[in-house]
């Protein structure tokens, strides 16, 4: 009776013993968040993201399956057996901490801002922006909502089920300032120079991690190393250098 009502943890299994039974890799991520996970127009998963996964089920020799996953449900995923990992560019935070198990930082980022063209020389540092006559947007569930309420409360923020929805607001004119990762605003700017503009010095400090489900220390053991391997062997120079140097 009490595991059929029970439903904070899907498996006490190590993740490693479902991954070789089952021959494959089950791999959550939000595509949409470039450069790290996206979809060709073929309905292909592409990104650093995507990479580093596929390599990493080589090295279990396992197949590489995409998980792709709503943001706002990832963790939940996760936590009920749909993916053995979350490699989606996840900041390892306290909060999120307390529910799943983060390997070592992978990849160190902070927020941005991409403001409307119109602001240009208005607004000239990030701390402009903490005023109640513009209107901040962000992601649902990113640390670029968390961190547009702590720099900007005064300023209005309005929230979206994705960061695609949300930087259009200030591609488009709607919202003033779009708040979210470096890399991804890096590149949007780079992709969209008439729309936006990227005031590129970072406010935070985010690592970002695989997460895992709890109480599992032979994956976390496995993930670290493979970690070390692959930063010294020179794959993930190859991978990082094919994503974010064009
Ligand atoms: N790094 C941010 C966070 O951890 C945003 C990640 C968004 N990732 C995505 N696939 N949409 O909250």
């Amino acid at each position: 009776v009490g595991a059929l009502f029970s439903s904070s943890s899907y498996a006490a299994e190590p993740a490693i013993d479902n991954i070789l039974s089952n021959g494959e890799l089950k791999v959550c991520f939000e595509a949409g968040y470039i450069p790290f996970e996206m979809k060709t127009k073929d309905g292909r998963f592409i990104g650093f993201d995507i990479d580093i996964a596929k390599h990493m089920a080589r090295s279990m020799d396992v197949k590489f399956t995409p998980v792709n996953t709503a943001w706002d449900g990832i963790i939940p995923a996760l936590q009920t057996g749909k993916c053995d990992i979350i490699i989606g560019g996840m900041a390892i935070t306290p909060q999120r901490n307390l529910k799943v198990m983060f390997a070592d930082t992978y990849i160190e980022i902070g927020q941005t801002v991409l403001i409307k063209p119109e602001l240009e020389g208005k607004v000239t540092s990030y701390r402009d922006l903490n005023d109640p006559k513009y209107t901040l947007v962000s992601q649902i569930g990113t640390t670029g909502a968390q961190a547009a309420q702590k720099f900007f409360p005064k300023a209005k923020l309005d929230l979206f089920e994705t960061s695609a929805d949300a930087v259009l607001q200030v591609a488009n004119g709607k919202a003033d300032a779009f708040v979210y990762d470096l890399p991804y605003n890096a590149l949007y700017a780079s992709q969209h120079q008439d729309n936006v503009v990227h005031l590129d010095q970072s406010f935070t400090y985010e690592p970002l991690g695989w997460a895992i489900r709890q109480n599992d220390p032979n994956f976390i053991n496995f993930l670290n190393n493979y970690l070390v391997q692959i930063k010294k062997d020179g794959s993930y120079d190859r991978i990082y250098d094919k994503w974010f140097k064009s």
